[in-house]
């Protein structure tokens, strides 16, 4: 786990201790046993007059082992804050020499030594906010006194990496290098052994230039927007606030109490369970053959999700081509991805030359022929069997033999559009989420026939595109849009019921949703569920219950805020929901045509109406293979409809709460408003054997 050498220069001897823990160098309990040991024998060497400390493979040290997190081994001594305090208390110089990343416990581990070293390709963070934690080994407490207060409250707090140039800049690092990093940190280790001046000791350092309060505000203030509902962020601002007024023991402690409180927390554990979520989910299935490489992309249609996701591939450095019916919506299509570049050009999120070379990439045709090259087209197009069937023959019969076919759809039956072609296995789903340039989840659709290539290459893409693909089976609405058709029911019954729109949108809100299901509907626009509904409506059994408010909103011409009203009314250009007398008066129209006694609606029970709607679906979803793991629900919700990432998901939500409390509410619900809340056989099963979702 740690290696150990020494290199000897005409000056002296130096100790190389490297950390030998792939893949990231993570700092379990076995590395910090060695490491601890390693470093007693060096300090005891008389032939030892400085120590490095470097990582093998890619990085320096990522952080602390965060399986380790919540088990015993995570208490086994020495604490990762015992080695850095004897680094730092070494009476020979100690070097860290940086490469690939120190991050989290390795950036922590740097902050200790006396000196840093880095390659010009590395960066530097402290990412622990981000899994629900604090940095608990002194990062909070030594960042502040080498690089000021107001830099490290944005690296504590935001937990975005910086790059060695920004390091340096900051005085992070005291050298970049560009070759030969474990030399020169031995070089460096020597000069400081002959220096008559004492080592530097963060521990001493005095706080900078003390920060103006507004600091500790602001940074509240964005924690709010950037990370709605965590705690983790406000304790990180706490402790990089206590420098003020700690010296650094009492700042150590007050870390060291705030990161076990949080460590032991359901936020971080939720956290920490979505960070192994997402790498789950996006490993691809094992595949034989080779994969098809993406290198030209083609787009049929230019509406919102065409040119969003033309845009997230031209992104990625990809070329794209973009078909249209007609030169008005190809125009159109090119204007709005203009717009939205010379939008991002306005920010300084990209150069005018970044711009140029995405808009370079994006080529525009009326003619499937321009299609002839692809190797791999998306169809966006309107979502309808009938015209998505015609799309794909065309398709067929002008791409390449291997070109791989994907549909954006977010509902309609894969399996069907493949059969329309000659290449069932090279046919699969891509939906991507609007809009599909920012939002990083992509569910990608299985159908019965798509060979595991397509998978693997479609994978691969998606990973090029910074995307997190997770892999989904065939019904209606696939697993995210299947889910949210009985959470937006039961938010149409408790309107019946009872509620407002504003009622349910805020209990939601103060759950941590994004946007309640209302207003929801309302952005997206009320005319594509209506949409599905009627699709529906010749199979619907007539005795089950079924809310008429979302349709005759529509019917009303009030489709969501493009219309300027749906659930809400909307001023002229703005997207705050406004309340609607009009609204509850036709609410409660409905709810009297229906029968529907109207009473109290308590917050609890809009929560545990929509969330365990959600958690029932999920499992039968689970039961039929149309999701592979619990988690990868979790990951759906998390990345593509703003479930809070603090409660980790909604099955990681329901183990939290305990699977046999939600099967007792969901069989209560069950008793008093019928076969709709049949519990789902699977999570009667987990019950029944004392599991729980996390268990499958
Ligand atoms: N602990 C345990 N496992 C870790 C880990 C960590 N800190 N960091 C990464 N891993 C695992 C991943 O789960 C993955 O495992 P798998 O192959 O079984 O799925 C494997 O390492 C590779 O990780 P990635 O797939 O994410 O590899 P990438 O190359 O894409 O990314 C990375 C590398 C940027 C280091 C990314 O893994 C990452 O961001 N890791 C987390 C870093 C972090 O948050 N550090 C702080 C830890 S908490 C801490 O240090 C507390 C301290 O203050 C006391």
């Amino acid at each position: 786990m740690i290696a150990s050498q020494t290199a000897t220069f005409p000056q002296g001897a130096v100790a190389v201790l490297t950390i030998d823990n792939p893949p990231v160098n993570g700092i379990g309990s076995g590395v910090r046993v060695a490491l601890g040991k390693a470093l007693e024998e060096a300090i005891a060497n008389p032939m030892i007059k400085g120590i490095v400390l470097t990582g093998s493979g890619s990085f320096f040290s990522c952080g602390a082992d965060i399986r380790e997190f919540n088990t015993p081994k995570s208490r086994q001594e020495p604490s990762l804050r015992a080695i850095i305090e004897q680094l730092e208390n070494s009476p020979k110089p100690t070097v860290a020499a940086i490469h690939g990343a120190a991050l989290g416990g390795g950036l922590e581990l740097a902050l200790g030594c006396h000196y840093r070293i880095a390659q010009a390709k590395s960066s530097f963070g402290l990412p622990e906010v981000k899994l629900g934690i604090l940095p608990g080994a002194g990062g909070t407490q030594r960042l502040p006194r080498l690089i000021g207060i107001g830099p490290a409250l944005e690296m504590v707090a935001g937990g975005d990496s910086i790059d060695a140039s920004q390091a340096q800049s900051l005085g992070l690092i005291e050298r970049l290098v560009q070759t030969d990093l474990v030399s020169q940190a031995c070089e460096l280790a020597l000069e400081a052994s002959i220096r008559t001046e004492g080592l530097p000791r963060l521990s001493r350092a005095p706080i900078g230039a003390t920060a103006d309060s507004k600091v500790f505000d602001e940074a509240r203030k964005l924690a709010g927007r950037r990370y709605r509902g965590c705690i983790a962020p406000l304790e990180c601002i706490a402790c990089v606030e206590k420098t003020l007024t700690f010296d650094l023991d009492e700042g150590l402690a007050f870390e060291r109490e705030r990161f076990q409180f949080l460590v032991n927390g359901d936020q971080s554990k939720a956290q920490r369970h979505l960070f192994f979520a997402e790498r789950a989910a996006m490993k691809p299935p094992k595949v034989e053959a080779e994969l098809t490489p993406i290198r030209k992309v083609g787009i049929v249609g230019a509406g919102t999700m065409g040119t969003g996701i033309a845009m997230s591939i031209a992104n990625a450095g990809i070329s794209v081509v973009m078909i249209e019916r007609d030169q008005a919506g190809l125009d159109h299509g090119w204007e709005v991805i203009k717009g939205n570049y010379a939008s991002s050009l306005s920010r300084g999120k990209l150069s005018d030359s970044d711009v140029k070379a995405r808009l370079a990439l994006i080529s525009r045709s009326l003619d499937y022929a321009a299609l002839a090259d692809v190797d791999l087209v998306i169809e966006a197009a309107f979502e309808d069997m009938g015209v998505k069937k015609e799309i794909f023959s065309r398709l067929d019969a002008v791409c390449k033999p291997d070109t791989i076919l994907a549909s954006n759809t977010s509902r309609l039956d894969i399996n069907d559009l493949a059969a329309s072609t000659s290449r069932p296995s090279k046919v699969i789903g891509t939906h991507f989420f609007s809009p599909a340039n920012v939002m990083r989840l992509l569910e990608v659709v299985q159908g019965t026939r798509t060979a595991t290539d397509v998978i693997g290459s479609l994978f691969a893409f998606a990973r090029k595109l910074g995307k997190i693909p997770v892999l989904v089976g065939v019904c209606d609405g696939f697993v995210g849009n299947r889910m949210v058709s009985p959470y937006t029911r039961e938010a149409h019954f408790l309107l019946e019921e009872g509620a407002t729109p504003e009622q349910v949108d805020s209990a939601l809100r103060r759950f941590g949703m994004a946007m309640g299901p209302l207003q929801m509907g309302d952005m997206a626009g009320l005319d594509i569920s209506w949409a599905a509904r009627k699709r529906m409506a010749p199979t619907r059994p007539a005795h089950i219950r079924y809310s008429k408010v979302a349709d005759t909103i529509c019917e009303l011409g009030r489709l969501g805020q493009k219309t300027g009203a749906g659930f809400y009314r909307y001023e002229s250009g703005s997207r705050t929901p406004i309340s609607d007398p009009a609204i509850d008066v036709l609410i409660a129209e409905c709810a009297r045509e229906a029968g529907v006694e109207r009473r109290e609606i308590t917050d609890v029970e809009i929560i545990q109406r929509t969330m365990y709607a959600l958690v029932n679906e999920g499992a039968r979803i689970l039961q039929e293979g149309i999701a592979q793991r619990a988690s990868d629900i979790d990951v759906i919700y998390v990345a593509g409809y703003g479930f809070p990432a603090f409660r980790g998901g909604p099955m990681f939500y329901a183990d939290t709460v305990g699977l046999a409390e939600v099967l007792a509410t969901i069989e209560r619900f069950h008793d008093r408003h019928g076969e709709l809340w049949a519990p789902a056989p699977l999570l009667k099963e987990l019950v029944e054997n004392g599991r729980s979702f996390a268990d499958l």
